[in-house]
């Protein structure tokens, strides 16, 4: 296992559209690899997820898991989950076009390919997430709140979307003065983990 670099704002593999994986793919030396170091390598960066594009591979994995922070005893954790190809579906109150309050989640997200950055992002509250395990087992859950603003997040990168293409402009704020003027209790409350 290694720790692999990080791509950062800009580099264009962030913005491309990663392929997906064949079932066979799953089985390879390559992707063992690529999966250990995904998650080594989050863990090191303390995210709460990593795409494939992050470390420079344009392929549809992405790895998730929140684990319990003593210095954050109110935040939700996710045990680490692997989503190959995954497919994700709002489940929504009403389909108004707009996404309605009550459907909402909003949550300061971070980015470990934007380093030192926080924006608010609105998303759907709860999602139907569909894809495979790493071995190429089906998976079919709701994931709702903290968890479903994550896993949003990164299925995001993995079509070439990051998550400053959809905060309001008006909430960036580098992460010094995120611990300054955004309120602990409100930061609790929205999240902001960096993914
Ligand atoms: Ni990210």
């Amino acid at each position: 296992m290694a720790i692999r670099k990080i791509a950062q704002l800009g580099e264009p593999v962030l913005r491309q559209i990663a392929r997906e994986l064949r079932r066979e793919e799953l089985a390879t030396p390559w992707f063992h690899a690529l999966l250990a170091d995904m998650i080594e390598t989050m863990r090191d960066a303390d995210g709460a997820g990593l795409a494939a594009p992050q470390v420079y591979e344009s392929v549809a994995v992405a790895v998730i898991e929140v684990r319990a922070n003593p210095r954050y005893p109110g935040v939700a954790t996710i045990p680490l989950t692997v989503l190959v190809n995954p497919r994700l579906t709002p489940l929504l109150s009403s389909d108004a076009g707009e996404l309605a309050e009550q459907d909402s989640i909003f949550v300061y997200e971070g980015c470990l390919s934007i380093t030192g950055l926080r924006g608010r992002v609105q998303r759907p509250r709860k999602v139907r997430v569909q894809a495979w395990d790493q071995g190429g087992a089906p998976l079919d859950f709701v994931w709702e709140g903290f968890q479903a603003a994550v896993v949003q997040h990164e299925t995001d990168h993995l079509r070439g979307a990051l998550f400053v293409d959809r905060a309001d402009p008006k909430t960036l704020t580098f992460l010094r003065e995120y611990e300054r003027h955004v309120s602990s209790e409100r930061r609790v409350v929205d999240g902001g983990a960096a993914s």
